[in-house]
């Protein structure tokens, strides 16, 4: 008996051993969740190589002060204008490349939806059109003033065919600061990364983009790029591909 008793414990005390010991084995330590990985580092699937940053047309393409366009006379071959409330219908600048106009329509027909009423004020333009509005600028601020808010012409990410000037069609703080506190400023910010969109020049980022906040200029980079910058919380191109221009030239 006494032995049976001995032989129960010893086979318990052995089994909760036994347990104890696997459930510390499979069980993380704080060492180890202090090493996961970080969301980031899970989603360095994503190739960055996909789209050229320096050729003309890529979708990626990175035009800056830093970037000026090359060749200068680069002019896209897909230019239609989208079906979207425009500001200036028989403008040239109401067109945009075939992707991106896509894109547009289907982000203002989703807006609609939820009583978010946009329009587009300013798509592609030339190098010559660009060379007056600069002018323009220039003859209002100076120069110094112009090159904080408009780009010299041969730099002008509107010249890619991929950049938009969106509004309210209520003309609401057309092209000003106070657009980012209207209800399509904010429902942009929140919502164009979903078609495709990025908010080229956000608040603070000067030094690293080369213009002051623009919450109506949206850059067209397609879903994958913006989606991914969104998840990752980088706003920008510059910072997203490790092209921060050690200065601004002017
Ligand atoms: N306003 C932007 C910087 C442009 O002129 O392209
Ligand atoms: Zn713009």
């Amino acid at each position: 008996m006494k032995k049976t008793i001995f032989a129960t414990i010893l086979v318990l005390g052995f089994t909760t051993f036994i347990l104890l010991f696997a459930k510390n084995a499979s069980a993380p330590s704080s060492k180890d969740s202090k090493n996961a990985p970080t969301q980031s580092e899970t989603t360095s699937t994503f190739d960055k190589t996909t789209h050229p940053l320096d050729q003309p047309g890529s979708l990626w393409w990175i035009v800056s002060k830093v970037r000026p366009i090359n060749p200068v006379s680069y002019a896209p071959d897909d230019l239609t204008v989208p079906k979207v409330a425009l500001r200036s219908p028989s403008s040239s600048e109401s067109r945009l490349r075939q992707e991106p106009a896509t894109a547009l329509e289907n982000m203002i027909t989703s807006a609609k939806k939820e009583n978010i009423k946009l329009l587009l004020a300013s798509g592609y333009r030339s190098y010559q059109l660009q060379v007056s509005v600069y002018n323009g600028y220039v003859l209002k601020l100076g120069q110094a003033g112009a090159d904080k808010v408009s780009a010299r012409p041969g730099t002008s990410e509107h010249q890619t065919g991929l950049a938009v000037d969106l509004g309210a069609t209520s003309k609401e703080c057309e092209l000003e600061v106070c657009f980012a506190n209207t209800a399509e400023g904010k429902w942009l910010a929140e919502n164009a990364y979903k078609f495709g969109f990025i908010l080229r020049y956000p608040e603070g980022k000067y030094d690293i983009v080369g213009y002051d906040f623009e919450p109506w200029h949206f850059r067209y980079t397609g879903v994958e790029l913006a989606t991914e910058m969104h998840n990752q919380n980088i706003q920008t191109l510059e910072e997203f591909f490790n092209e921060i221009p050690d200065k601004q030239p002017y």
